[in-house]
């Protein structure tokens, strides 16, 4: 029963997280095409650094926690899937890296990466979130 309640908020979590970890990408590829200094410059500054530091990075730790908690209680570390999901979170957590130290180069007026770049890289964790969900939830091994 508990270990239910607290799948139902690690999914939450998960929710949380993979919707900033899908627009902030978007957000770069609009604020590559607004002039440096420009207001709307400025105001995709505030939206990227709220949507990561009010959204992503509280939605990552709470998915971490909660889903490491599951680990444990479902003693999942023995199953194959289970690696597989964790290699596949573990490069999730890498992207999430370079989207905060993207943000941060945005946030000094650094960026000198086109928008295709950040166009491809919005497709990352989708392909990640596809492979991780299908693990959970089908455990082909
Ligand atoms: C951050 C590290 C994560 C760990 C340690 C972790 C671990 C787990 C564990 C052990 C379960 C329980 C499986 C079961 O009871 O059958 C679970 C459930 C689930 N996880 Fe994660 N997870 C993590 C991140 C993610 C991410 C990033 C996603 C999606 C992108 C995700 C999606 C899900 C879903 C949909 C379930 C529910 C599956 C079901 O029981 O039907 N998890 N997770």
């Amino acid at each position: 029963m508990l270990y239910d309640w607290i799948k139902a908020f690690h999914v939450i979590a998960v929710i949380a997280w993979m919707a900033g970890m899908l627009y902030l990408p978007r957000l770069f590829v609009y604020h590559c095409d607004a002039p440096k200094g420009s207001p709307q410059s400025e105001t995709f500054k505030v939206m990227e650094r709220r949507l990561l530091k009010a959204i992503i990075n509280p939605a990552m730790i709470a998915a971490w926690v909660l889903g490491l908690v599951l680990v444990w209680q479902g003693g999942w570390w023995k199953a194959g899937w289970f690696h597989a999901k964790f290699a596949l979170v573990f490069i999730l957590s890498g992207v999430h890296g370079a989207y905060a130290r993207w943000v941060k180069e945005f946030a000094a007026d650094c960026n000198t990466r086109p928008a295709r770049f950040y166009r491809v890289w919005n497709e990352v964790p989708t392909v990640l979130l596809i492979g991780i969900v299908v693990l959970v939830i089908v455990k082909p091994f």
